[in-house]
């Protein structure tokens, strides 16, 4: 392939692609995200793979190996198109039936079927699954469509018209104009308007005017992995993202920082950023607009810290990932002390979207003080768990229940943890609550990266609390004492509560103990680390 030299190039491969695509013609699609892979879907796809030849259907019939579509409980998916007939839990043996049976002569096998379990009815089609009924999958619903090691597929849909946007049509401000108007908040925890840190790192000075872009995809959060999804399943959305970002702010220079645990998605980011390289969308003179920007990747220091973004420059640059104090912002001095623009994985992949369908279209998903969808994962004591994208705003009701389709073997729920270690939990008499920044905020829990724990009758608050407290007191770099000393003993408390030792004033030592690490802590681990701990007094401690 030949670099892409302009707009028009762009355009005309399109068409090309385009042109080379059937719509109507039968395609076979597996799911070989981490949790299909865990469930055998390697061999899925291989059996399809091998069957496809034997039947002699080579050349009648596309198959294609995708990222996961959401509902992971359901894994090994098999889709076959135009008519989206889905089936579950796919074995090998499963699949000679599968293309003699549905790819050969359209005929449905009911046994593959997903059956609802609040009906017992069989569902035929992907998209009449209950489960994606209140979801709004603008960043996830291409995931079906795009085998992560194909950037055709991408281009197929749309994929760098945005960019070209941005390279040919508008001029930096305007682009930092349209992600201002969009409200975009970043998808990382703190839910930072992104247009606030582009504009400081474009306009911060720079001894030598070399600028960086970071993509943070560390996701150390235990139960998260709604970046993880995105990564291994539509890459090219995300480096996209990070080109109209360094675009904006005249960076030539990006790096994705990828859990090392995730080797998929550093394979899968790989393989996009070569063929984005081979295309002309990155490197030198990108579609012949005279802009040059790279990305490399770096390999995280399989810390839970290092996903915080001082400790997580020192970690890129080879030393200690430790955090600093931040009265000097990193979009002044962040990496190699250059201003430096960093964003999570989610917070990239909407740039596109807004960029090609515009901030009004944008602003108008979502609450009035945070726009647009979010990605959570659903876990827990949940029916459905897996990958939902809903708009802001949705209730923990619809997420539990019309969503997550209730809680198992008709148990009650009890609470809905939200934000990982640095959250809180939520009781279910509030759970009428919108889910957005600032109402999970206000319910003293926060958004977090986006895992959402849904709990029933039978655990217990404090158990759950304690977990987290342990986690984050096994994560702390120790480099402050707040967090370091300060949890320990925050988890010799708990313990002895758990244990029964428990006596009445570590309620109000726990309360000021919590306010201390807040307070006083270095980075977000300390400054957040007590909220699992405060909520649960809050909503669960009955005099
Ligand atoms: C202890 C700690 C761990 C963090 N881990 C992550 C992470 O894994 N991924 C992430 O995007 N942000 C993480 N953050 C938040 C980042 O520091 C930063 O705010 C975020 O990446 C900025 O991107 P955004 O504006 O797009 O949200 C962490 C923060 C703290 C305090
Ligand atoms: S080192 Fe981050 S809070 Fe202590």
């Amino acid at each position: 392939m030949n670099k892409l030299r302009s707009a028009a190039g762009l355009e005309q491969l399109r068409n090309r692609i385009m042109s080379q695509r059937d719509p109507e013609r039968t395609c076979v699609v597996t799911s070989v995200g981490t949790c299909g892979l865990a469930r055998g879907a390697a061999g899925v796809a291989q059996a399809i793979a091998t069957e496809l030849n034997k039947d002699g259907l080579k050349g009648t019939v596309d198959f294609r190996t995708t990222g996961c579509h959401g509902f992971c409980d359901i894994e090994p998916v098999v889709v076959i198109y135009p008519k989206r007939i889905v089936y579950c839990h796919v074995t090998t043996a499963d699949v000679p039936q599968i293309i003699s049976e549905t790819v050969a002569k359209g005929k449905v096998i009911k046994r593959l079927l997903y059956t609802n379990p609040a009906t017992g009815r069989k569902i035929v089609r992907e998209q009449n699954i209950p489960f994606y009924g209140k979801q709004y999958r603008l960043l996830t619903d291409s995931i079906r469509f795009v085998d992560p090691h194909n950037i055709e597929d991408y281009i197929a849909l749309g994929g760098y018209t945005a960019l070209c946007k941005v390279l040919f049509d508008m001029h930096p401000e305007e682009v930092l104009d349209e992600i201002s108007k969009s409200g975009l908040r970043g998808r990382g925890g703190a839910g930072f308007p992104t247009f606030r840190k582009w504009e400081a790192a474009r306009n911060a000075p720079s001894c030598d005017g070399v600028r960086y872009i970071i993509c943070n995809a560390d996701e150390g959060d235990p139960g998260a992995y709604m970046d993880r999804s995105l990564l291994e399943g539509n890459p090219h959305s995300v480096i996209e993202g990070m080109i109209i970002g360094a675009r904006t702010i005249g960076s030539h220079h990006g790096y994705v920082y990828v859990r090392n645990e995730y080797p998929l998605a550093v394979d899968n980011l790989g393989i996009a950023l070569e063929q984005a390289r081979q295309y002309g969308f990155l490197g030198k003179d990108i579609l012949g607009s005279g802009f040059d920007f790279d990305v490399k990747i770096s390999r995280g220091g399989g810390a839970f810290i290092c996903g915080e973004s001082t400790a997580l420059m020192a970690s890129l640059e080879g030393r200690i990932g430790e955090p600093r104090p931040k009265h000097i912002h990193t979009a002044l001095k962040g990496l190699y002390d250059r201003p430096t623009n960093l964003n999570n994985v989610e917070t990239w992949a909407n740039v596109p979207l807004i960029i090609n369908r515009g901030a009004n279209w944008y602003s108008k998903i979502g609450t009035e003080g945070s726009k647009g969808t979010k990605i959570f994962s659903l876990v827990g004591k949940v029916n459905n768990t897996g990958l939902v994208e809903v708009p802001m705003g949705i209730t923990l009701k619809e997420m539990v229940y019309d969503i997550g389709g209730g809680i198992p073997d008709g148990r009650k729920l009890k609470a809905i943890q939200t934000g990982g270690p640095s959250g809180g939990c939520i009781p279910e008499s509030l759970i009428d609550l919108p889910v957005d920044f600032d109402k999970l905020t206000e319910a003293g829990s926060m958004m977090g990266s986006g895992g959402m724990i849904v709990m029933d009758e039978d655990n217990c608050m404090v158990d759950m609390a304690r977990y987290f407290v342990k986690f984050l007191t096994e994560e702390s770099c120790g480099k402050c004492v707040p967090c370091r000393e300060g949890l320990d003993r925050m988890l010799d408390i708990l313990t002895d509560i758990t244990e029964g030792r428990g006596k009445p004033e570590d309620i109000e030592l726990l309360e000021e103990l919590g306010d201390v690490i807040k307070e006083a802590s270095l980075c977000g681990l300390g400054g957040t680390a007590p909220n699992p701990v405060l909520s649960t007094i809050r909503y669960f401690h009955t005099f």
